[in-house]
């Protein structure tokens, strides 16, 4: 089959990774891809938001299956295009992508079907927003309606951050359009556990549970970021917990998508806290997280490319979902500076991967000599994968001292926290 993968970063280098283990897989197309995938996906310099050029080289090149990994052409309508000009493909509709890129869509499903969450009110005038705040609790959240590239969330511990936050979402329009609305919302406190989860809009199998790290530094201190770090299983999520989170989220989630006339198919991304009350949803995303994805495929046992077309043909029920016991970690190295300004375009020494080891390329481009460059604040997410997390932990760092690019930063203690609530 000939496979064609939106997207270009470390979530799509290790899609494309499990997706080339599949004996049906020939060639898989990266659009636009990186330099760093080019040993494992044929990279086509079409944009992952150019809709028309991604469906006009779908058609051309006779695709027999398209996986649309990041929220922006999920939001814009990729998976609605590329199926109506006949290619099967993964990922949520245009319609059912709402559940990200509308914070208020998202909200008022939750409240209409009793989903678990913070309560919260929605404003789309900054006076009324304003005042609302004057008597709200503290912290405050404050979230952009749209997408912001993870950083329209703004904890204000002060009425003076949170009236800051209004202003620059609703007049300074920092966000664009995203922040023509806003939601305001109560501030949760608990350890926050990730959850991916394939569903067909009728079933749903959850991954294996996975822990972020969105902090920019070492002890979670620092801005947010894309993500920093990652580690699978979650030991917050436990059985109980799971047990609830099927009963009280996933399956309501589902069942309220199909019942509002956009059933979700593909990646649903709940971004979870347990709370003292029991989980709740803090974010859904349409997609597959990164750097999330990077430890939570290399633990399935089951055959990718088989789950993506029963997501897709609505037959998830059938076919087995399984994961290894084992555990992953995932460290982020990026560029020193990021999430604000770093420079960019300095060559990357990889550790080869090995067993057990491998590196997802994400900010990196092809020199003018083949030699790799980094391009990116994130450059690279080095993941290992092992019978225990503390190995799992252990080889990751081996693998990240040996891997070299000037002016690299990472943090030191990814998968620490986890460490100390398994002991
Ligand atoms: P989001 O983009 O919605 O995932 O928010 C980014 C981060 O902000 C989350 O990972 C949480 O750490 C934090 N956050 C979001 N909403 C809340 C909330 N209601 N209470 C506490 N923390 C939150
Ligand atoms: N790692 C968080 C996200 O993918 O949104």
């Amino acid at each position: 089959m000939k496979i064609l993968v939106v997207g270009s970063g470390g979530r799509e280098h290790a899609i494309i990774k499990a997706l080339k283990k599949s004996s049906d897989a020939e060639t898989i197309y990266a659009l636009p891809g990186n330099g760093g995938m080019a040993k494992d996906a044929v990279c086509v310099p079409i944009g992952a938001k150019d809709i028309d050029g991604i469906v006009k080289f779908a058609v051309e090149k006779k695709i027999d299956f398209a996986v649309v990994a990041p929220d922006d052409p999920l939001a814009l309508g990729a998976v609605d295009a590329l199926e109506a000009a006949g290619v099967p493909s993964f990922g949520p509709t245009k319609a059912a992508a709402r559940i990200e890129a509308s914070k208020v869509f998202a909200k008022e499903l939750m409240q209409k079907y009793g989903i678990p969450t913070a309560k919260c009110r929605v404003f789309d005038s900054a006076a009324a927003a304003k005042e609302y705040v004057k008597t709200a609790p503290l912290p405050a959240v404050v979230k952009a309606d749209g997408l912001a590239l993870g950083k329209g969330v703004i904890i204000a511990q002060t009425l003076a951050e949170a009236e800051q936050a209004i202003s620059d979402m609703m007049e300074n329009k920092v966000f664009g359009e995203s922040g023509s609305r806003v939601v305001i919302e109560e501030f949760l406190e608990g350890p926050e556990v990730s959850v991916l989860a394939f569903t067909d809009g009728k079933t749903i199998k959850p991954m294996v549970s996975s822990m972020d790290h969105k902090r920019a530094l070492d002890g979670d201190r620092g801005l947010n970021t894309g993500g920093m770090g990652t580690i699978a299983p979650n030991p917050y999520y436990t059985k109980d917990v799971a047990e609830r989170c099927m009963k009280e989220i996933f399956l309501p989630t589902i069942r309220a998508m199909a019942q509002e006339g956009c059933p979700f198919k593909g990646c649903l991304y709940f971004g979870l806290m347990v709370t003292k009350d029991g989980p709740k949803v803090i974010e859904y995303n349409c997609r597959f997280g990164d750097p999330e994805t990077q430890v939570v495929l290399p633990l399935l046992k089951s055959d990718l490319l088989t789950i993506m077309q029963a997501t897709r043909n609505g037959t998830l029920a059938d076919c087995p979902v399984e994961f290894s016991d084992g555990a992953a970690c995932c460290v982020v190295m990026a560029s020193n500076g990021y999430p604000q300004h770093y420079e960019k375009g300095f060559p990357i020494t990889l550790t080869p991967d090995t067993d057990g080891i491998t590196t997802y390329v994400a900010g990196a481009k092809s020199g003018d000599n083949g030699e790799l460059l980094t391009n990116g604040g994130r450059v690279l997410g080095v993941t290992a994968t092992a019978d225990s997390l503390k190995d799992a932990i252990a080889k990751a760092y081996a693998a990240v001292e040996k891997t070299r690019f000037e002016n690299a930063f990472y943090r030191r203690d990814i998968g620490q926290k986890a460490l100390k609530m398994e002991r």
